[in-house]
């Protein structure tokens, strides 16, 4: 007789879309996945790409995003901008409510950065899930625990829909 099929848990994703031009940036990058990985369940899953590879098809397939880019020049970094260039009007029109959150690194200030990502998320009305959080300043290795917890918090909010 045939085995009744199983139920199959829903599949939601977690997109992590990133700019990371160092080695701090990058060992961000590595703790915001890991804080993100332990949290991944049957029915989360974990995607990381750089801004400039993504496209509309990979947002099409998040139920979460999360943001990690740095503060150049009063203004988040140019791969992050192109990024919000290439996907205001589809995300707009597409992805109306997606929960996101925001990890700066800010040498010196990043709160240019912090409110024009705030600014766009509201133009492309998304829901800011989490406070953003800027890694402002010389460089501590605190920020690593801050972005692991950042990431772990999201994919746990994602996964059982409280954002
Ligand atoms: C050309 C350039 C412009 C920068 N402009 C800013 C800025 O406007 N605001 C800021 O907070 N940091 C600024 N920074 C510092 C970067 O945010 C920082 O170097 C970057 O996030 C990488 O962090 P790390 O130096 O710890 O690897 C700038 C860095 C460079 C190279």
């Amino acid at each position: 007789m045939k085995k009744p099929a199983m139920e199959t848990p829903q599949n939601k994703q977690l997109l992590i879309l990133s700019h990371c031009p160092s080695i701090n940036t990058q060992a961000l990058l590595n703790a915001l996945e890991s804080g993100a990985m332990a949290a991944q369940t049957e029915a989360l899953s974990i995607r990381s790409m750089a801004f400039i590879d993504a496209q509309p098809e990979d947002l099409s397939k998040a139920s979460g995003v999360i943001f990690l880019c740095t503060e150049n020049i009063g203004y988040m970094s140019g791969l992050a901008k192109d990024w919000f260039d290439r996907h205001f009007y589809y995300a707009s029109e597409h992805c109306q409510a997606m929960p996101y959150a925001v990890i700066i690194r800010a040498g010196l200030d990043g709160t240019a950065t912090s409110k024009a990502i705030a600014s766009i998320g509201q133009g492309m009305s998304w829901n800011e899930a989490l406070p953003t959080l800027v890694c402002r300043g010389e460089w501590r290795e605190n920020f690593l625990g801050q972005a692991k917890e950042l990431g772990e918090h999201m994919a746990v909010s994602v996964d059982m829909g409280l954002v």
